[in-house]
């Protein structure tokens, strides 16, 4: 090979009529294609991050066929390639640790190979937000196909059962309620076929983000994995990654101040994953722009909670997506839209929504009668979170908690919370605030999913459904609860949380969006904080362990993020290398 222009070239180096075209052309002959087939243009890699270790995307296998028959029709080339996958179930601590390695595979792989274009497939939580950042990163025009939710299934004659009936049924095991062979069977029963959580969970909730922002196509986010609508949808995806390529459009194009608010408001109004938060700023970073904690809470505030839809409503996603899905409720507030924004397809989703007709009310309430005036996801900030925090209104069994002072049972890591949660001596009461810490970005590390501490069992026996639960971590998108996440900075690099100790009183207000300590100030700065993480020695914990940022900064590695945002590595910076050699020199 020559190495000439390789990054900058893409598929033109296929039809390259010297060496490297040669090479490139005789490398797919042997695989099989033909002298017609490696001449098409564009070439189109297909990102796909289907494995085993990730059940979740496991449909993708299929659905890439139909991708690649979509670019094969519109006159591409399909270049399938693997990356990393990250499964929220089977990655320990967490995927989220690995999402900026996912990222960093994926940007690498599409600016490194000699493709036009990319198509890519995702699903399970932590793979959507990666592909998106490396997309965004790597600049090249990139459509999205998800995997979609798994379908709703049955449980000793209850027909609709979904992912988040799984937490209800665990605390009932916890405390006795649940025998062995009703515990096997439920294994078997949950899940009734591949696909993603099958609520509005992170997955679903990211699904929605990447339709909203343009990557997936109109109306695509909810078909259920193994539908021929899905199918379908992945045909039409290959077309539409051919005609991206055509138009030349770069996923920061996408990625505008205008394309986030209107995703943001969507989540909102849907009731939508804690983790977009998190996952929404990430993408913006890699664009160049700061969305904050204030302008969520502005989102959040002026926009309706709309959707009845579990973990926070009533009913189930297909039915939200029969109701017409995210152009369903982006159609409930087009005011507070910028609909000049672009769609997968390259219309504006003013032409979209154009002529919709309106979806149920029970399902999709109009903001002339929403389920709440504002939305789902509520920011908070305080003494004990001056970085920000959030916490999601949608589902919680007792508002009255919405606004509560209380004293503090502090856990130390999670250890600590398994060994005495359930001591019948611990010292807790319904009135009190349970806090998690020590598990925020750093500290876990990768921020797990454990901030929806259980009910201690002596309370759950005593009818206790709902407390006010604190934590640097954050929670599955099928939970529900009045849990306040993402608690920044965290512990485990001194926040306020590490100097909290039992007996505490701490205030929260959901409302007015306060959460706040009531220690004497002095007091509480005189006191020795909760450990600080130590720096792991090797690999990539050191890497995420020195570069990792707090929640509020979308917990994107430092450097990867765009170097217009304040804080990001400067370009004129000499390296590390040479400022080694240089001193060896002088030295
Ligand atoms: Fe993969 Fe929920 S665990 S989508």
């Amino acid at each position: 090979m020559s190495q000439r222009g390789i990054a900058g070239s893409g598929g033109a180096l296929f039809s390259d009529p010297g060496q490297d075209g040669l090479m490139h052309r005789a490398f797919l002959r042997g695989g099989g294609a033909s002298a017609e087939e490696v001449r098409r243009t564009p070439v189109i890699g297909i990102a796909n991050s289907a494995s085993d270790l990730n059940p979740c995307n496991a449909g993708l296998r299929r659905l890439v066929q139909e991708v690649k028959r979509g670019v094969r029709e519109a006159g591409g080339l399909p270049l399938e390639f693997p990356t990393i996958s990250i499964s929220e179930p089977f990655t320990r601590p967490t995927s989220l640790y690995l999402r900026n390695l996912m990222s960093m595979d994926v940007e690498e792989m599409i600016s490194v190979s000699p493709i036009d274009g990319v198509v890519l497939l995702g699903g399970c939580d932590k793979t959507v937000p990666a592909q998106l950042m490396g997309a965004v990163s790597a600049g090249k025009p990139a459509v999205m196909v998800v995997a979609g939710p798994r379908p709703v299934s049955c449980h000793r004659g209850n027909s609709s059962i979904t992912v988040d009936d799984a937490w209800p049924f665990c605390d009932r095991r916890r405390v006795g309620e649940i025998d062995d062979a009703e515990w096997l069977e439920f294994e078997g029963n949950l899940n009734a076929d591949v696909g993603t959580c099958n609520v509005l969970g992170t997955a679903s909730t990211m699904a929605a983000i990447a339709e909203v922002l343009g990557f997936a196509l109109p109306g695509s986010a909810f078909a259920e994995s193994t539908s021929l609508e899905r199918r379908e949808i992945a045909y039409r995806t290959g077309i539409a990654a051919v005609a991206a390529v055509e138009r030349d459009v770069s996923p920061r194009e996408l990625v505008t101040p205008g394309s986030l608010e209107n995703a943001f408001r969507a989540v909102t109004a849907l009731g939508g994953s804690t983790n977009s938060v998190i996952h929404l700023e990430a993408i913006a970073g890699r664009a160049g722009h700061r969305i904050g904690i204030d302008r969520f809470e502005e989102w959040s505030r002026t926009t309706p909670y709309l959707a009845n839809v579990r973990p926070g409503g009533a009913h189930t996603l297909p039915e939200l997506e029969a109701a017409g899905g995210v152009p369903a409720t982006l159609g409930r507030f087009p005011e507070l839209l910028h609909l000049t924004e672009r769609t997968a397809l390259g219309t504006s989703w003013q032409t979209e929504l154009a002529g919709r007709p309106a979806p149920p009310e029970d399902i999709l309430a109009s903001a002339a009668a929403p389920r709440a005036p504002r939305g789902a996801l509520r920011m908070l900030r305080g003494n004990l979170a001056p970085g920000g925090a959030v916490l999601k209104a949608a589902g919680v069994g007792d508002p009255g908690l919405f606004t509560h002072r209380g004293r503090v049972v502090v856990f130390d890591g999670l250890d600590d919370l398994n060994a005495r949660i359930d001591d019948p001596d611990l010292n807790v009461d319904a009135q009190s605030i349970l806090v998690l810490r020590g598990l925020g970005p750093v500290g876990a590390p990768g921020m797990p999913e454990v901030g929806h501490i259980p009910i201690p069992a002596k309370l759950h026996r005593q009818g206790v459904t709902e407390m006010v639960r604190i934590s640097d971590a954050r929670m599955s998108g099928t939970s529900t609860g009045i849990v306040a996440l993402h608690v920044s900075p965290e512990a485990a690099v001194g926040g306020p949380l590490a100097y909290l100790r039992d007996g505490d009183e701490v205030f929260l207000d959901a409302e007015s969006g306060r959460l706040e300590h009531c220690v004497d100030p002095e007091e509480f700065a005189a006191r020795t904080p909760f450990r600080p993480a130590t720096a792991p020695l090797r690999g990539f914990a050191r890497l995420h362990h020195a570069h990792v940022l707090q929640a509020e900064d979308g917990c994107d590695f430092d450097f990867l993020r765009d170097p217009s945002i304040p804080g990001a590595p400067s370009a004129e910076e000499p390296s590390a290398h040479f400022q080694e050699a240089t001193r060896n020199v002088s030295e």
